[in-house]
């Protein structure tokens, strides 16, 4: 593994190089456990998608293995389809129960994601609730990012808008990014078939995150990774906000997704 700040006109952001996703995934669970094992009534921030699962079969094997317990810990996910029903198998919610909390002790009640069936009418409250949930739950200890091939986190997709207000940007209800959708096609079994929109965790609540983890792999997540670390923040690469609080995220990736670091 190599480590580095990399450092750009505007922040030095700490970037772990793995020889591979696996062992990169395996540093990621380590770091979540030793929260845990510190603080048993950690507050995590999850995401989905297909990068961290091999971060989840490590906290469940850690767990089997008698190393770490859950009972106390609150998860918060980053994101869910809209609408979508929790028993769909593309549904986040069905995600984490199968990858991480049916094999592992938490209780049901906490585990927290965003509901993809609540009403049209009710979408923005809902939203509005779960940030408030994090919120009084004490913010985040720790936060799990993947990163978009357009550079979003979570379902915070690009757009144009001052720094601040891309930093500020609450829980809510949004429409999903063609590049976003494409990306979900396969697993929808066509793009026909993949929700316009999606509730997320917003920017703010990710940036208050009092650690940040973003794990990049794959060579299709250079360009991104390049955006985030080397250009300066902007709405456009939602990602490179990161850097407004660079001194508590870390990067890890795999080398094909560091190759842009390098030229
Ligand atoms: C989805 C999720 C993101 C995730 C991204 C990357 O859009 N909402 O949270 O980071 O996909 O997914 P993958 O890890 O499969 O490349």
């Amino acid at each position: 593994m190599s480590q580095f700040r990399f450092i750009n006109s505007s922040a030095a952001s700490e970037v772990r190089i793995y020889r591979n996703s696996g062992d990169a995934c395996k540093a990621a669970a380590e770091l979540i456990v030793e929260l845990v094992q510190k603080k048993n009534d950690a507050r995590l921030g999850l995401a989905t998608g297909s990068t961290p699962i091999p971060v989840y079969q490590e906290l469940v094997r850690q767990h089997q293995a008698g190393s770490v317990a859950f009972s106390q810990v609150q998860t918060f996910n980053l994101d869910e389809y809209y609408p979508i029903s929790p028993l769909s198998d593309q549904s986040y919610r069905w995600f984490m129960n199968h990858h991480l909390f049916k094999h592992i002790n938490i209780p049901a009640n906490q585990t927290h994601v965003l509901d993809g069936t609540v009403p049209a009418s009710f979408a923005d409250q809902h939203a509005v609730d779960f940030e408030s949930w994090i919120h009084q739950a004490g913010g985040l200890d720790l936060q799990l990012l993947g990163i978009g091939r357009n550079g979003h986190i979570g379902f915070n997709e690009p757009f144009e808008a001052s720094v601040e207000s891309a930093c500020n940007l609450p829980t809510r209800l949004v429409e999903l990014h063609p590049v976003t959708r494409a990306d979900a096609a396969p697993a929808f079994g066509g793009l026909e078939n993949v929700p316009t929109h999606a509730l997320t965790v917003g920017t703010r609540a990710i940036l208050n995150a009092r650690r940040i983890l973003i794990l990049a792999f794959g060579a299709n997540k250079a360009d991104a990774v390049k955006a985030s670390l080397t250009g300066p923040p902007v709405s456009t690469v939602p990602a490179s906000l990161l850097q407004m609080r660079a001194d508590r995220v870390v990067w890890m990736l795999d080398e094909a997704a560091a190759a842009g670091l390098n030229s």
